[in-house]
């Protein structure tokens, strides 16, 4: 791989409606030249592609990517996962590279060489700690490595000359399934679909029982039949190549070694749905795949299997574009990625309407994972049957895991829904855990009286991300680690999450460092429903999960630290929201805390 690749490699491509390439890839190609967005340049966008200023602005400012003071010309990055992360043991790796570079973290050195900064999760969770430099992943991080990163960054190396296997990011695929286990052949999806018709392909998927494999278990079926029904001339199909979600790199994996599968069943669903046009939403941190994304892209183009009269049938038009996001992780949730999409910022929409009738602008939109694509493909090759005789009654067919953390292999695992937490475990070697946290931060955390639980819809379910915490974990570390990660990544749109999720930091904080009393203990359960409750979207709406489930599961780890007793809390924040009240004329009981 060419660390250096990425940078001249983005022509101009997907934009609403206009020449001049996507907002988001210009301002990558600023940032990259000038390694900063000043003002100028953001005029300079704004004129060339004919958008308003504000919008260009407000694009910059969201993205992480992107910044509007400048960062050194090598820009590292480290992952704040609690399984790649820059933690490791008693070292922290950050703190090494920062004191051997001599600058502080989420600084740019005065002489403008290098900067210093945290990222949330970048999907290297089986071969870290990780960071990014310059946008490439950095694997397998270790005091020794970051010296050597050092010299070469003190000599103004270029990162083509830097020892390849620092970004050779591996596979590691432990135990292929249904998916990845079953020969494939390029073609072989779209003939099936071909064969049988858009609706009795239609009835095929619905028959499978195959659900979203993004999070929500959506029926794949009844979505792309909700599109099709949509009164349109055009529709559009989407992969959600986003994968943010702490933990979880199995669709890495799969765009990394079944690129073909997942591109032939966005063509499958366009041949249902009657799209022409398709997009993949490839995550920031995952560019560095875009050069062998783009090449599978054109192959299939010169083998029929892309564009016009696919495979020779008339009217079959069909084409995919990728578009590249900029470390937003909201931009997962499918209508902020359809905001991103149109060049705006990554603020999820009001819903109703949903993307299958009024998506990317304003056309219906199937939205779907990647490993939920691929699984289609496979389905319209080898049937309905062949995929339901695997998984539980109401979950059929494998999932992928991510696994990491304290296990001994980890990396991809492939299992029939219906497995055992327990027997997972045991497969990657994880003889220790104390905890397991099921399907990212936003999931559930169980100990080993859930491990006879069974990973499903109906019971346990994930989106892939299984992290494993050994007994030398504090867990009060860890969901201290996904409180900061959601205060990070709300988008700001609605004030219980972007105020909610900064007040349940704080008191897990105020517990960590030993003031918390339970009285904070019982106002952190009342914040954090009414986050759930009262917010927008799903990021807000399961960001407490994580706190809930260590009350829950884990009482002992909070009781320890709230032993300083009779502490009683300084600030009374119901109080100093009387003005407030005041002013919006509220005195119900929403507008109270207690
Ligand atoms: C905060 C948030 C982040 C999300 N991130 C992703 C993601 O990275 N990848 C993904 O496929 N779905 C993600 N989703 C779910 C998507 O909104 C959507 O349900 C999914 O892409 C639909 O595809 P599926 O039906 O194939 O699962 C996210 C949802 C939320 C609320
Ligand atoms: S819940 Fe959070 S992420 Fe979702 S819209 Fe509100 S502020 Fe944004």
């Amino acid at each position: 791989m060419d660390p250096d690749s990425g940078e001249d490699d983005m022509p101009d491509r997907a934009s609403p409606g206009r020449a001049g390439g996507h907002l988001l890839h210009v301002l990558y190609e600023v940032q990259q030249r000038l390694r900063h967005i000043p003002r100028d340049a953001i005029c300079d966008v704004a004129d060339r592609l004919g958008l308003p200023m504000s919008q260009v602005e407000s694009v910059v400012d969201f993205y992480a990517f992107f910044s509007r003071t400048p960062r050194g010309r090598y820009d590292i990055l480290f992952s704040t996962c609690t399984s790649c992360g820059h933690v490791h043991g008693e070292t922290d790796l950050l703190q090494v590279l920062c004191e051997r570079l001599g600058v502080a973290a989420g600084q740019t050195r005065a002489d403008g060489l290098v900067s210093i900064g945290t990222t949330s999760c970048v999907g290297m969770c089986d071969q870290g700690p990780a960071a990014l430099v310059n946008g490439v992943p950095l694997i397998g991080l270790d005091v020794g490595r970051l010296g050597d990163v050092a010299e070469r960054v003190e000599a103004g190396s270029p990162l083509a000359d830097w020892p390849g296997e620092w970004f050779d990011v591996e596979d590691h695929v432990h135990r292929p399934g249904l998916l990845l286990a079953t020969p494939w052949q390029d073609g072989a999806a779209i003939r099936a679909s071909l064969d049988a018709g858009p609706e009795a392909m239609l009835a095929e998927i619905t028959r499978s029982g195959l659900r979203g494999r993004g999070g929500a278990g959506f029926g794949t079926g009844m979505k792309w039949q909700f599109c099709r029904q949509a009164d349109a001339g055009e529709r559009i199909v989407v992969c959600n190549a986003d994968e943010g979600e702490p933990g979880t790199f199995k669709d890495r994996v799969l765009l990394t070694g079944h690129a073909d599968v997942m591109f032939e069943g966005m063509t499958v669903c366009a041949h249902v749905i009657g799209a022409r046009r398709g997009f993949v939403y490839l995550r920031g941190e995952y560019r560095y795949l875009l050069p062998a994304l783009t090449e599978t892209l054109a192959r299939r183009r010169q083998a029929g299997l892309l564009g016009a009269g696919i495979l020779g049938r008339d009217g079959f038009d069909f084409d995919i574009e990728i578009i590249v996001g900029a470390g937003a992780y909201i931009c997962g949730e499918e209508s902020a990625l359809i905001e991103s999409m149109e060049e705006k910022r990554g603020i999820p929409r009001i819903r109703p309407p949903f993307p299958v009738t009024h998506g990317y602008l304003g056309l219906p939109t199937v939205v779907n994972n990647v490993e939920t694509l691929a699984a289609a493909a496979a389905i319209a090759v080898n049937g309905a049957d062949w995929f339901a005789a695997q998984g539980t009654d109401q979950s059929k067919g494998s999932k992928l895991l991510s696994i990491s953390g304290d296990c001994a292999a980890p990396g991809i695992y492939e299992y029939a829904f219906g497995v055992t937490m327990r027997q997972i475990l045991d497969d990657c070697g994880a003889n220790e855990a104390q905890a397991v946290q099921v399907g990212g931060p936003a999931g559930t955390l169980i100990g080993p009286a859930d491990f006879e639980r069974r990973l499903a819809f109906e019971d346990l379910a994930t989106g892939g991300s299984l992290m494993v915490y050994g007994r030398q974990w504090d867990l009060l570390d860890v969901i201290r680690n996904f409180a900061r990660f959601f205060v990070h990544e709300s988008c700001g749109f609605c004030t219980p999450c972007r105020v909610g999720t900064s007040l349940l930091r704080n008191a897990l904080g105020k517990i960590g460092r030993g003031h918390g009393t339970h009285y904070d203990v019982e106002e952190m359960r009342r914040v954090a429903a009414l986050v759930k409750r009262r917010s927008h979207c799903g990021l807000g709406q399961t960001a407490p999960n994580p706190i809930l489930d260590l009350l829950a599961r884990f009482p002992g780890v909070i009781e320890v630290y709230l032993a300083h007793g009779g502490f009683e809390p300084y600030f009374d924040l119901d109080a100093s929201l009387e003005e407030a009240r005041q002013l919006s004329h509220r005195s119900d009981a929403e507008a109270h805390l207690r």
